[in-house]
């Protein structure tokens, strides 16, 4: 029978093979399928792997601390860049969602190239890109309705030969096998989070005034999700910045401040999605305190549309 530990050794055998004496590159985004691919990888070729850690200032509140530690407990090396002032630099005034994923796309390629060449030869790089995504890109029938970067881009540019050791494994199975490798709950749990970050969770032009508000909102969703117990039940969750602002009152003082939504769905891959019906006293959790602890944000509401037609982002 198929079991976890017989797939990764048989995993680690064939990128032992594959790789032989030559080096490979892992670019980590954060999430748990990079993350799970570099771990395993690690394990079978050690040293001759890199991990490089683009922070692209698009992150989500203590992300980028949260994986380093990880890493560093489980003696993985790390390069870590934090480019936020270019991307925010790329991304400045831009308003149209497919701009900004392009934008977030190439700069992320630069700045990747740039420390892959202080590397000297690498052959190859690992790409933590699931059995859907093999799907959902490689095949006529797929409908790409947004340009996820996740796969394709880099190898052309760089000359790189793919490593991607979880191409044959579901989300569940990344998740199992990221805790059979001894990663923590909380990187294992990580919900899906798209590769331009907050950038596309934040309607109109990204400011860092947005971006740490969005981060504070966010936060709240996701420890409140986290105390009622609903975590491993939801797909995603998490906080949008609209570009609306309405009349509020705080104290005998009027307010005109920002609407933040909140999303979260059930889902078996992200092709399809159920609005989960979260309870009422957890929504009112949620909304009472985003507009008590965020500044300039007076009004939440809740998206209540299933994909389709909607999409899981708002952008
Ligand atoms: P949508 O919004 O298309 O999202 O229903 C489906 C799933 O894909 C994620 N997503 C992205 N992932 N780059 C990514 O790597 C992207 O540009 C991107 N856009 C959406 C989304 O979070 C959901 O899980």
């Amino acid at each position: 029978s198929w079991t976890m530990s017989s797939f990764i050794a048989s995993a680690i055998e064939e990128i032992r093979s594959r790789v032989g004496e030559e080096r490979a590159l892992a670019a980590l985004s954060g999430g748990v399928d990079s993350t799970v691919a570099a771990v395993l990888v690690h394990r079978a070729i050690g040293s001759r792997l890199t991990c490089v850690f683009v922070n692209h200032g698009l992150l989500r509140k203590g992300e980028a601390e949260s994986v380093r530690a990880a890493m560093q407990a489980l003696g993985v090396p790390l390069v870590y860049v934090d480019a936020s002032a270019r991307f925010l630099a790329q991304l400045e005034g831009v308003v149209d969602p497919e701009e900004k994923r392009r934008r977030v796309g190439h700069e992320f390629i630069r700045v990747f190239e740039e420390e892959a060449r202080k590397l000297g030869k690498v052959r190859f790089l690992v790409q933590g890109t699931l059995y859907p995504d093999v799907i959902e890109s490689g095949t006529a029938l797929s409908h790409r309705i947004k340009s996820h970067h996740n796969v394709g881009g880099l190898p052309e540019e760089m000359e790189l030969e793919l490593l991607e050791p979880l191409r044959y494994l579901f989300k569940d199975e990344v998740r199992e096998l990221g805790k059979e490798l001894g990663l923590p709950e909380e990187i294992v749990w990580r919900q899906p989070f798209p590769g331009p970050g907050l950038a596309v969770r934040i309607l109109g032009a990204v400011t860092p005034e947005k971006l740490s508000l969005l981060r504070e909102a966010d936060a709240i969703v996701t420890e409140e999700v986290k105390k009622a117990g609903l975590e491993k039940k939801l797909w995603q969750y998490f906080a949008i910045l609209t570009d609306t602002r309405t009349v509020g009152v705080m104290g005998d003082r009027r307010t005109y401040a920002y609407t933040v939504a909140v999303r979260a769905v059930e889902s078996q891959d992200g092709m399809t999605a159920d609005w989960a019906r979260l309870p009422y006293d957890l929504l009112e959790k949620i909304a009472s305190r985003i507009v008590r602890e965020v500044p300039g944000v007076n009004r939440v509401v809740y998206d209540i549309t299933s994909k389709p037609p909607a999409t899981i982002e708002w952008e």
